[in-house]
């Protein structure tokens, strides 16, 4: 196994690429989608489940980690893979941008944040300086950098001056992250949806260099059609021979757009949220489990997927197990919804791989347009 963080490009199609990124813990095929493990554990799932649907590395989060079990106690019991039994690679995001959403009463200064915990109210300050200790205390392979962005709409001084200090940022996280051979830190592009910021950004964080490169301020209420139009230009600003990572994307049809113009790697809680909520994702749309139609339909939810919940239940059952609010349908449709994302992404690889993502393209609209049936 290699020692080393690199990534080799297979071949493109259009903008799209497909690849691998390899580390001492193991390969990531691209494109890649991330299921979203934020405190420790992919909810409802087991790791050795997760590794079934087909992932190769999981999201976890500074911002939950560091409040609870902190980052301390992870490193003293062992580091996060051992922690939660995931011996493959984790992405770690760097806290700033969940400080953002999820933190009460935030302040934010050249210096970093200070925020009180969501949990307990308790009061923490993260910089880039100790985001990238704790990522480092948490053992994470992928080391994402301190950065914060404004929700959109938002004016272009705010984004401007957001962007500025998310640069400065990225350079702090640079010279505190250091060399560490075999784990990786990813710079985050900033901008909003404006391509003269997005490339000021991009040139700033090639001046620094990286082992990868995020898309970050997007999917902040932009809505699909302005971030597409961003991504028409925002990948192509980032190095050709380095990971492009779209932050907190999406829906499945945004991971096609997404694929489509250049990104190689997601991480999204939609697929695991979703399958807490009762919503199935399948090659005919969304489909409502909780909805009482499926009450006495004897077939499984997708009679072209093999997932457990597809193999071994009918609709019927899956509804009865959601309206009766067991644990065992928040298992049955996370599985679902993370096998489903997971076989588009192969889909998605092996197109590009064959210079057939067109094709794969049309097919993916056609089949959601005929619906659920
Ligand atoms: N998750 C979704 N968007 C972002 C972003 O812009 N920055 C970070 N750090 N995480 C994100
Ligand atoms: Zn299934």
């Amino acid at each position: 196994m290699t020692q080393t963080f690199s990534f080799s490009l297979h071949g493109t199609d259009g903008r799209a690429r497909t690849g691998t990124v390899h580390t001492p813990r193991g390969d990531i095929r691209t494109p890649a989608f991330m299921p979203v493990g934020t405190a420790a554990t992919v909810k409802a799932m087991m790791p050795e489940s997760v590794r079934a649907t087909g992932a190769d590395i999981l999201l976890g989060n500074t911002y939950h980690l560091m409040l609870r079990p902190t980052a301390e106690r992870v490193a003293r019991l062992g580091g996060l893979h051992k922690f939660m039994n995931w011996d493959r690679p984790i992405l770690t995001d760097s806290g700033g941008f969940q400080v953002m959403s999820l933190g009460a009463l935030r302040k934010l200064t050249e210096e970093g944040v200070t925020f009180k915990s969501h949990i307990d109210g308790s009061k923490h300050h993260l910089t880039p300086e100790r985001s990238m200790e704790i990522q480092r205390l948490l053992g994470s392979d992928i080391v994402m950098c301190f950065d914060e962005c404004p929700a959109l709409p938002a004016d272009r001084a705010r984004i401007r001056e957001s962007m500025e200090l998310s640069m400065r940022w990225a350079k702090r996280s640079r010279d505190a992250f250091g060399d560490r051979p075999g784990h990786a830190l990813f710079g985050i592009q900033q901008g909003g949806l404006e391509e003269d910021l997005r490339a000021e950004s991009a040139e700033a964080l090639r001046g620094i260099e990286f082992d990868g490169y995020a898309v970050g301020g997007l999917a902040v209420g932009e809505g699909q059609e302005a971030m597409f139009s961003c991504l028409d230009f925002a990948p192509e600003q980032l190095p050709k021979d380095k990971p492009r990572y779209l932050m907190g994307v999406g829906k499945p049809d945004d991971l096609v757009g997404a694929v489509k113009r250049g990104i190689d790697m997601f991480d999204c809680v939609l697929p695991s949220r979703s399958g807490r909520t009762g919503q199935a994702f399948t090659r005919r749309g969304v489909v409502n489990i909780k909805n009482a139609r499926h009450m006495d339909d004897p077939r499984p939810l997708d009679a072209e997927c093999t997932c457990p919940a597809c193999s071994n239940y009918s609709r019927a059952y899956l509804h009865h197990v959601f309206r009766s609010q067991e644990i065992l349908s928040s298992m049955l449709l996370t599985w679902h919804n993370l096998h489903y994302y997971q076989e588009l992404m192969a889909a998605m690889r092996a197109a590009i791989a064959s210079g057939t993502f067109a094709d794969f393209e049309t097919g993916f609209h056609a089949a959601r347009a005929q619906g659920d049936i």
